[in-house]
């Protein structure tokens, strides 16, 4: 048997995603409908520990569904990595008398929001929130689809300017440890090399294709890599590539943070939206430490320790394709 859960609280931690303020609209609302006291937490964890929490309404979260961000802001807190912290935190959660937490955000967040349930007893819900895509358990996670698109967006233009110079440009998207953004968005603007830590990268490879793509006098190729490609970002790729084909015409591009923002797209607003509402109701019927996510179109309910531990694999396929499509 399950308690009765009257009072939640939500907040969005680690990176920033843009559809994270559909998501708190979504818990809001839902919550409020079902007669539920709603608490914002401010700046993740940070708020817990220092106690910025406050009773959210129904305006609260008015004119935020197109906006990028998050309202309750989002912070990396060392202090809840300690146990002292978290017993804090928890404190605090008791003060408000707070029976459960929905947590925004990416794998740190869920370990934090994990050790937060194991160790209290403290009911958690996660929902999928970073633009790296690498949580196990749903196939997109909100943000994702609006930061590739950015990429997209930055790529295509960074394309003109080299065909126009019939250069090499070396661009780089983020991807802490994934290589998702990296593998989408190469292949939806036609990159001849898209490198990933998925995948082994070989340099020799690289470097000889850049070779025979030169002797046809195709001159304007993309490379574009996943800032955590085990092989090192767009600059150690340039260092080798201006080494070994010191001819070539290279530029670097580093996209950075310009893909963690930006109105959200419809796909993210709808993913956040449907699992915001879910994350709700999931509390309610007294299901936690899952993660709320969509596979197939259908709403999931993953383990938090199976969301942060296993890994989807990248299908080799799209690798293949990648070689043969970039010819
Ligand atoms: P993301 O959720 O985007 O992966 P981070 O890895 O930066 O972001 O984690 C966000 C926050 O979650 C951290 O700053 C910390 O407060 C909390 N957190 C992450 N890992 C742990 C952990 N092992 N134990 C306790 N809290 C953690
Ligand atoms: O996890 C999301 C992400 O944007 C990663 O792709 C990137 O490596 C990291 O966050 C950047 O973090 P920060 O904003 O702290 O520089």
């Amino acid at each position: 048997m399950h308690k009765n859960i009257s009072k939640i609280a939500v907040l969005t931690s680690g990176g920033d995603a843009p559809g994270m303020n559909a998501a708190i609209r979504s818990v809001v609302r839902t919550g409020i409908y079902y007669g539920m006291d709603v608490y914002g937490i401010n700046r993740g964890y940070h708020g817990m520990v220092n106690d910025d929490i406050f009773l959210m309404e129904s305006k609260s979260v008015a004119n935020i569904i197109q906006r990028g961000g998050t309202i309750l802001k989002s912070a990396r807190c060392m202090e809840f990595f300690t146990p002292e912290g978290r017993q804090k935190a928890y404190g605090n959660l008791q003060k408000h008398g707070i029976e459960g937490l929905i947590v925004i955000g990416g794998d740190g967040s869920f370990t934090g929001g994990l050790k937060l349930s194991t160790e209290f007893n403290f009911p958690v819900i996660g929902l999928p929130g970073t633009i790296d895509k690498d949580l196990f358990g749903s196939d997109y996670t909100i943000g994702f689809d609006t930061a590739v698109n950015t990429a997209i967006d930055a790529i295509d233009k960074i394309r003109d300017t080299a065909d126009a110079h019939d250069r090499l440009f070396i661009v780089e998207v983020m991807g802490r440890h994934a290589g998702y953004l990296a593998l989408y968005s190469g292949i939806a603007t036609g990159a001849e090399n898209i490198l990933i830590p998925e995948s082994q990268t070989n340099i020799e490879d690289v470097i000889a294709s850049l070779s025979e793509k030169e002797k046809r006098k195709k001159l304007v190729n993309l490379i574009v890599v996943a800032e955590g490609d085990e092989f090192g970002g767009a600059l150690e790729v340039a260092k080798v590539v201006k080494e070994r084909l010191p001819q070539m015409d290279t530029r670097v591009s580093i996209l950075g943070h310009i893909q963690r923002g930006g109105a959200p797209t419809c796909i993210d607003r709808i993913l956040a939206s449907r699992v915001g509402f879910h994350a709700v109701e999931s509390m309610i019927q007294g299901r936690y430490n899952v993660m709320v996510g969509i596979k197939n179109d259908e709403i999931t309910y993953t383990p938090l320790e199976i969301a942060i531990r296993e890994k989807d694999k990248i299908n080799e396929e799209w690798l293949r394709m990648v070689k043969i499509l970039s010819s």
